[in-house]
């Protein structure tokens, strides 16, 4: 296998030095020229995302080089509610036009609900101004399609997010991918599995309707698809999948509108008491007069229109073809993942949460064929057993953004390019079982 992993030079080239592109937008050439100045920095939608990763852990380590100088939200009382979390004393807005006219950043942290990421990404570009959003780049195809275009328009690149490409775990499956081990990849076996904590949560939030977070096919499986899309080193190029609705919204059997005022409170399986949750509580109880969003809704409502059992076949443009799955039901929370090789295997087991007690939650293996008749060979690779959100990702790409920190190329931060993919994967899949039928990636959008 080549050093790119299936990826051909000129291709590689070409990603690599978007991303790069992508991490000099953010913190390399242009501010190194400059004097050390803080760098202005506003956040639209202050929920709980903004308030912690994008805000208060970015006080606590990035204040020599970072000034807060905008929060802007639809709910006033929660941007209120998130200063005051945060820690810092910038004006708060709920008018994102008047946030930017006044507070001009030279940086926009984009964390809004996901359906509306598009409007504030094309409205910073508009602008002239740096853009960093959360995942999922965004939630439907058209809504893309304008994200590449205005990026194109503006000459900037943005930033998308993907913090679980920079676990180190993650990290060892790329170089052990890269090295070329277990030959070219052939195929992927990849099933994610969300728990009755977990899982049950996203059908409590906005993200139970397509109009929120594009189903889980996009929200949580953008994740997913990002890391398939870099660890192959391939784009996707059809999606065909299944899904339904098996266990929450309407499967249930019983409902009400969220949790504390509950009358089934009782004997639901999924209640959950959100008044033990100070930051919740502040965050979204105190503020729901003002737009009646529950972050302790039912996850029985009637509304929820995504699914949560998923299956999916993807081929990739390197003849790749993986076959996923996405439970959010399940006794464990976590993954299975192999890459099937010319000449092995690399098996991958990674649980955060089981129900049984077992010395390691993650097992890595490179398991490698033997000549016909013989046993093959079965080595372990030591996980890289690092701490913080999203198995230490987290904190690397934060290092990345905010202390030029320097990276090989395969770590450098993933842009428009890397969201639009993983996206569209999910919306390809989502449109697939919609329609019943495969649904090619260059149907949806002109890269
Ligand atoms: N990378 C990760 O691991 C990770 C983890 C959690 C969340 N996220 C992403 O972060 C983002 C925020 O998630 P969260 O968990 O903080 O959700 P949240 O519900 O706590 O916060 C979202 C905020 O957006 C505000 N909002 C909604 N519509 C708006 C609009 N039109 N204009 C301005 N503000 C608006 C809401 O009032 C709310 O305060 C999402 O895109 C989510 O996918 C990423």
């Amino acid at each position: 296998m080549s050093e790119t992993n299936g990826l051909n030079r000129r291709d590689f080239v070409k990603t690599a030095s978007t991303a790069a592109a992508a991490s000099l937008m953010l913190g390399g050439v242009a501010r190194a020229a400059a004097p050390r100045a803080k760098r202005r920095y506003a956040i639209v939608g202050t929920g709980e995302r903004a308030s912690g990763m994008w805000g208060r852990d970015l006080v606590q380590k990035y204040s020599d080089v970072l000034e807060f100088v905008g929060l802007c939200d639809i709910n006033p009382k929660r941007a209120a509610a998130a200063r005051e979390l945060i820690g810092v004393d910038c004006p708060t807005y709920s008018n994102f036009d008047e946030m930017m006219d006044r507070s001009k950043p030279d940086l926009l942290m984009v964390t809004t609900v996901d359906f509306f990421h598009r409007d504030y990404i094309v409205k910073g570009l508009e602008r002239g101004v740096n853009v960093m959003t959360e995942k999922p780049m965004t939630t439907h195809e058209d809504k893309c399609q304008d994200i590449l275009d205005a990026e194109k328009k503006a000459g900037k690149n943005i930033v998308v997010t993907f913090n679980y490409r920079y676990a180190p775990k993650h990290q060892k499956i790329k170089e052990i991918l890269m090295s070329g081990e277990i030959g070219r990849v052939l195929s992927v076996d990849f099933s994610w599995y969300l728990d009755t904590s977990h899982g049950a949560d996203y059908f409590r939030r906005w993200h139970r309707l397509k109009r929120g977070g594009g189903s889980l096919w996009v929200h949580k499986a953008t994740h997913h698809f990002d890391l398939i899309n870099w660890w192959l080193g391939a784009d996707p190029v059809e999606v065909s999948a299944q899904g339904s609705l098996e266990v929450y919204g309407s499967a249930g059997p019983f409902r009400h509108t969220n949790c504390r005022p509950c009358p089934h409170k009782a004997k639901c399986r999924f209640y959950y008491d959100m008044t033990k949750d100070a930051k919740r509580m502040k965050l979204y109880a105190s503020a729901e007069d003002v737009d009646g969003y529950h972050r302790d809704g039912c996850v029985f409502r009637e509304d929820v229109d995504i699914y949560d059992s998923m299956s999916a076949v993807v081929q990739y443009s390197n003849g790749v073809h993986m076959s996923y799955s996405l439970n959010a039901h399940m006794p464990i929370e976590g993954y299975r993942l192999a890459f099937n090789g010319e000449f092995g295997r690399l098996e991958v087991r990674d649980y955060e949460r089981q129900p049984w007690a077992v010395a390691e939650e993650s097992e890595m293996y490179v398991i490698k064929s033997g000549k016909t008749g013989a046993a093959g060979t079965r080595t372990k690779v030591v996980v890289p057993d690092v701490r913080g959100g999203h198995g230490g990702g987290d904190d690397v790409m934060r290092d990345i953004i905010f202390r030029d920190r320097q990276v090989p190329e395969h770590m450098r931060l993933p842009g428009s390019r890397a969201g639009a993919m993983s996206c569209l994967t999910g919306i390809a899949a989502r449109k697939s079982v919609e329609e019943k039928k495969p649904i090619k990636i260059s149907d949806l959008v002109k890269l």
